[in-house]
């Protein structure tokens, strides 16, 4: 499809499906070249030193990366994307771009772990500070901005346990003191969720997840606006981190189903999650999407769906026997696997660690255990679950 003007009116599954790439540009095969390069060679030698033609070296792009980005840009509504080889090095891609030493730098506390990590372990040693604030604060961040605030970093919901965060009244605060904002955008896609129409300047996402969508590959996308995105532009371009070209080409494959892959994730995700609201042995489900989620009016303000990832709270009051349940749970199940990561067609669970909060304390009620919901059928998924209750109330 060649890209219209018309495309951003076309329903979401017609924009994954052409989005990125014009077969036009590439002698009509639909898919883009899987373009493997190091050294892209010049015509002359001042060409080589202006370096004025497209591509000039494997790390600045490629016409695969270049397709992927392409398409980010009209999901995320960016001036610009790159293409990285984790969400990790998306998460941090954007720090390494915005702060100074002697800057401050302020993070939601249910940001996903190894953010903190890199926080505490480089940030910290290249003179920036980092202070941690309630998911829940909105407007209130005003008290914790100071003259050297220069990135409010916000992850919505938040990892393991989903706190919705005000996005708007948060960024609206960051700007008013001068200071950029930045989210870890991997939960909702930019199907459910379009932070740069609500304030944000540089989206994220472990791309990892829900876009490459099989569990087989690790990347990342960083999505800035008209402000960002030189900086953004600037420190991808000194890093070299880019994505590899296979990657890239799965990735970009990868959202060609996203959205009915999602559709899929939505509809089992939820239909499980309200079937665990009335379970014994449940204290609490947390999914933005539910009713009784606190943050719910949030999510259905801003937000147009849900992806497949939540936590049931166990029941358990004694702390001592908090993990011993949790293990007599994972144990149990035998079709979601015991594994890190989501997003991918097959179901799983973890036990979450919450040890690193300071502020989004853990639930007391018992163990956190997070469900990614896959492909499989919803009666499978809960005749698993129904085991994995009996099995924890024995324990
Ligand atoms: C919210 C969130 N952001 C970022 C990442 C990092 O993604 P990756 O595994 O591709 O490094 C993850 C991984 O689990 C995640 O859950």
């Amino acid at each position: 499809m060649s890209k219209s003007t018309s495309a951003a009116t076309h329903g979401v599954n017609t924009r994954l499906a052409h989005t990125g790439h014009d077969p036009k540009s590439f002698h009509g095969f639909v898919n883009p070249p899987v373009v493997h390069a190091s050294t892209v060679l010049f015509p002359d030698a001042a060409t080589m030193v202006s370096r004025d033609q497209k591509y000039t070296y494997g790390t600045h792009g490629t016409p695969t990366t270049d397709a992927l980005n392409a398409a980010f840009n009209e999901l995320e509504g960016s001036a610009g994307s790159v293409a990285v080889p984790s969400g990790l090095a998306a998460v941090t891609l954007p720090f390494l771009a915005v702060l100074n030493a002697g800057d401050h730098l302020l993070v939601v506390d249910s940001v996903y772990s190894p953010t903190r990590n890199f926080c505490a372990g480089m940030l910290a040693r290249f003179g920036v500070e980092t202070t941690y604030y309630d998911p829940l604060i909105g407007a209130d961040i005003e008290s914790l901005m100071r003259p050297n605030t220069k990135l409010v970093h916000t992850e919505a919901p938040g990892s393991n346990t989903f706190e919705m965060q005000d996005i708007p009244a948060i960024a609206e605060v960051a700007h008013a003191h001068g200071a950029l904002v930045s989210i870890d955008n991997t939960w909702a896609t930019p199907l459910f969720f379009r932070p740069l129409e609500h304030g944000v300047d540089i989206s994220i996402h472990a791309a990892t997840k829900y876009p490459a969508g099989h569990s087989d590959i690790l990347i990342g996308t960083v999505s800035a606006n008209k402000q960002a995105w030189p900086a953004v532009h600037k420190a991808f371009g000194m890093l070299g981190i880019c994505a590899a070209p296979d990657d890239s080409y799965m990735t970009l494959r990868g959202l060609r189903t996203m959205g009915v892959r999602l559709a899929r994730h939505q509809e089992s995700a939820l239909a499980i999650a309200r079937a665990l609201e009335d379970m014994p042995g449940v204290a609490r489900v947390l999914h933005p999407a539910l009713e009784s989620f606190p943050g719910h009016d949030i999510w259905k303000r801003d937000f147009c769906g849900s992806s497949g990832i939540f936590s049931i709270v166990l029941d358990v009051a004694d702390p001592a026997r908090h993990q011993a349940k949790a293990h007599a749970f994972l144990n149990a199940l035998e079709i979601f696997g015991l594994g890190y990561s989501w997003g991918g067609y097959e179901s799983l669970a973890v036990h979450a660690n919450l040890s690193d909060r300071t502020i989004a304390l853990p639930p007391k009620e018992g163990p956190v255990i997070r469900l990614q919901i896959g492909l499989e059928d919803v009666a499978d998924l809960m005749a698993d679950i129904d085991r994995a209750l009996a099995a924890a109330k024995a324990a």
